[in-house]
């Protein structure tokens, strides 16, 4: 077997070794990456026992394989390029020499405070470097890093910060985002307030902004810290199911969770996916403007190009930021061969002048991702028209917080792209369709919910502190396969086309955002007796939020000054993303004989479809049906 996938021919090989012989398989693979001692053992555990273990007894470090293994061949070779903000922003660049030097500064700073294997530090940055290098940092010195996007608010911070317990916060003064300044270090102080982990924050000042409270016994200044340090940091060897990183990600219900990486088995995911998929040579320039503060951004700006020795650009900014054509103007500069976005982005700047697109060059592309969501006809045509002048493949990536890596894409160049299609599994992926009994559909063509039969590496191996709600949230419905909460079709080909989630989880301009998680920020208003969310189409975000809301008897307010009310809650309890697109006040939710909101009905009314309602006989209070609809002028 060739260790690379060059071919169609290829591709069928893999595919087939992996799942028929999958122990010889990843034996193999795994020699492809660096390991302080080479796994014997490479499967262990299934989806019945949950204690799933990847080549168990390895040893190694991902950021060996990251810098420390291109040194010789690559050591002056570009491995990431920064674009700030702002256009007129000092450019910065690091070859794995540089970079290498940097983690290991990082790196000495983190142990000079105290942090050791398996400590946890929580990120709240904005795309700075020192995000990448500080993660990785973590990496060398087997601590255990916990990213959380700059956009969420102090409680969600300090809601995860007190779950993982972690020991140090990392933040901005503040962050440049498109013409707003957030203040990182002020909701870092505030979700502090609650949490009693904590010894130390080190802060990268980004703005200087003179108004920021520093406490001396506390705070450290970053930068200068880094300045100081020695730049030699040897790799802690880490045991291949030492923890990697744990990521929060919400569910249908309660609070996010903790989903907690491994090392072994996410890098040699992190590594294949990256390197199947993108197909890269060695002088491209790749580019995900994701943020490290979702997997995306994880296995994709950080690990997966990294563990390839890629050259890739990372951007702080937003894609409107001076004006539409800032993507644009940075695949130019930069001469991007591989340019991997969200449909969210591609719609947003879709709806702009054409102008923001011809008036650059972007002749370098060679391939094009999608990620996040499902990708509209429409959007994919202009993706592949006005940005990739028609000859780039189009890879749009299925996967989530939970599988670590790509589950099903083409592979650029070697198996086809087709509008709205993620195509193929990876190899080790076994997806099948099922229907809502668990029933497996055998035909070729079907439709439903999309499950995973066997386990791969780079799968999560368990919610930080509460295996059992693990076991519960993925294996559970279906017993003995992981359920994905996507549903899917699959054609004559047995090609998947993956429709969008079945369950309470929402995807905002692909952020994930459970609707229980909203409804709880707006029952904490003191007029609203309860609430439901649902998710509707929306032409930009994908999905827009629409909450019902149900009102004490007698509450007397204007919806507009309800909305600015509920808005406030939301952006306290979560963050501005889950923000309602639309409110109606009800007076009643449409509601089963056992006290279950009637969701069904809410998303129909929502998407301004009431065509068939389905039947409402079975509600306890069918009334309302009709005055929620008449509400929704409909
Ligand atoms: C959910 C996972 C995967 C990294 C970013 C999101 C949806 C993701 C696609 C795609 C259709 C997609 C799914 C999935 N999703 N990629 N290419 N086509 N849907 O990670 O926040 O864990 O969300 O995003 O619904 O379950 P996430």
């Amino acid at each position: 077997m060739n260790q690379n996938i060059s071919s169609r021919d290829d591709y069928e090989e893999h595919y087939t070794l992996s799942t028929t012989e999958p122990e010889k398989y990843w034996a193999q693979i795994a020699k492809s990456y660096d390991w302080k001692k080479e796994p014997q053992k490479i499967i262990q555990g299934d989806f019945n026992d949950l204690e799933i273990k990847w080549f168990e007894d390895g040893q190694l470090n991902i950021t060996y394989n990251c810098l420390d293994r291109h040194l010789e061949k690559r050591g002056n070779k570009t491995a990431v390029m920064w674009e700030g903000n702002s256009p007129d922003d000092e450019h910065l660049s690091y070859t794995y020499n540089e970079l290498h030097r940097e983690v290991c500064r990082f790196a000495n700073v983190l142990k000079d405070q105290g942090i050791k294997k398996w400590d946890r530090v929580v990120f709240y940055m904005s795309m700075v470097p020192e995000l990448l290098t500080g993660v990785l940092a973590c990496a060398r010195i087997g601590a255990v890093h916990s990213v959380v996007f700059g956009g969420f608010s102090a409680q969600a911070l300090a809601g995860r910060i007190q779950d993982c317990e972690a020991k140090l916060v990392v933040t901005n003064d503040e962050a440049y985002r498109g013409a707003k300044t957030i203040g990182l270090k002020e909701i870092t102080d505030e979700a502090l307030k609650s949490c009693t982990t904590v010894d130390k924050v080190l802060v990268r000042k980004r703005t200087h902004a003179s108004h920021v409270n520093y406490d001396s016994t506390r705070d450290l200044d970053l930068l200068e810290l880094l300045s100081q340090a020695d730049d030699q940091c040897e790799p802690e060897w880490m045991n291949a199911e030492d923890p990697l990183f744990i990521l929060y990600t919400s569910g249908s219900t309660g609070t996010p969770k903790g989903l907690l990486h491994t090392t072994g088995g996410y890098m040699v995911w992190a590594g294949q996916t990256f390197k199947n998929v993108f197909q890269m040579e060695e002088d491209d320039i790749y580019w995900c403007t994701a943020d490290i503060g979702w997997i995306t951004g994880h296995s994709y700006i950080a690990y997966g190009p990294l563990i390839n020795g890629a050259s890739s650009v990372i951007f702080e900014g937003i894609p409107t930021y001076p004006d539409a054509g800032r993507f644009w103007e940075i695949v130019e500069k930069y001469k991007i061969t591989h340019f991997y976005t969200a449909p969210t982005a591609i719609r947003a700047l879709q709806a702009c002048d054409l102008k923001f697109v011809k008036d650059h060059d972007l002749s370098s592309l060679k391939v094009l991702g999608s990620v996040g969501e499902p990708i509209n006809e429409e959007a994919w045509q202009w993706y592949h028209k006005e940005i990739g002048n028609e000859k780039c493949p189009i890879v749009d990536t299925w996967w989530q917080t939970e599988t670590g890596g790509f589950m099903i894409s083409p592979m650029a160049g070697i198996t086809e792209c087709i509008p709205s299609y993620a195509t193929y599994p990876q190899p080790g992926i076994l997806p099948q369709l099922v229907d809502n009994e668990g029933v497996q559909l055998e035909d070729k063509t079907a439709e439903g919910n999309l499950c995973i039969t066997q386990p791969w590496p780079g799968m999560a191996r368990t919610i930080w502190g509460n295996h059992e709600r693990y076991r519960q949230t993925y294996f559970t419905t279906y017993p003995g396969k992981y359920f994905t909460g996507d549903g899917a079709k699959r054609d004559e080909k047995s090609r998947y086309r993956i429709t969008g989630r079945v369950d309470d989880v929402m995807n905002i301009s692909g952020h994930r955002i459970g609707t229980a998680e909203v409804e709880e920020a707006i029952n904490e208003h003191p007029f609203v007796v309860e609430s439901a969310v649902v998710g509707y189409p929306h032409d930009i975000k994908g999905q827009g939020i629409y909450a019902y809301i149900n009102l004490n008897e007698g509450a007397e307010i204007e919806l507009d000054k309800l909305k600015t009310e509920i808005n406030e809650f939301i952006i306290k309890v979560i963050g501005p993303i889950a923000k309602p697109d639309q409110v109606q006040i009800v007076s009643g939710l449409p509601k089963t004989r056992s006290g279950k909101i009637m969701r069904r009905i809410l998303r129909k009314v929502a998407s301004k479809d009431v065509s068939n309602l389905g039947d409402i006989s079975t509600l306890l209070n069918p009334e309302v049906v009709d005055e929620i609809k008449k509400g929704a002028g409909l």
